[in-house]
């Protein structure tokens, strides 16, 4: 059962190690990415221009936007990488079984 707040997105199995996903949650896109096994979720749309960085490359822990190449930490949300000179919002991510949960936008 989901924590207070927390809500199932998606099942473990959906998205491999070095892989990344978009998934929505209350009307947001959101990217879900797998690092070495451990799940993070950010959101999907670049701080420069809106980009959808869940169809961009993900490396390591940093995912590159497929339009104009900014690169954002998929860990914090934070912009690695110009021309975006701003994060985007992090969630926090829990595992319960085979389930990844979310939690609510409040940073
Ligand atoms: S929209 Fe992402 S780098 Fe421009």
């Amino acid at each position: 059962m989901a924590e207070s707040g927390f809500e199932k997105v998606a099942e473990t199995s959906e998205v491999a190690p070095g892989e990344m996903k978009s998934i929505q949650l209350d009307g947001e896109e959101l990217l879900l990415a797998n690092v070495d096994g451990n799940y993070y979720v950010i959101s999907d749309t670049c701080s420069h221009r809106g980009g959808p960085l869940s169809s961009g490359e993900l490396n390591g822990d940093q995912v590159e936007c497929p339009l104009h190449g900014a690169v954002f930490s998929v860990v914090t949300g934070d912009v690695v990488s110009p021309p975006a000179s701003s994060g985007v919002p992090a969630r926090e991510v829990r595992i319960s079984g085979n389930e990844i949960l979310v939690g609510p936008a409040n940073r």
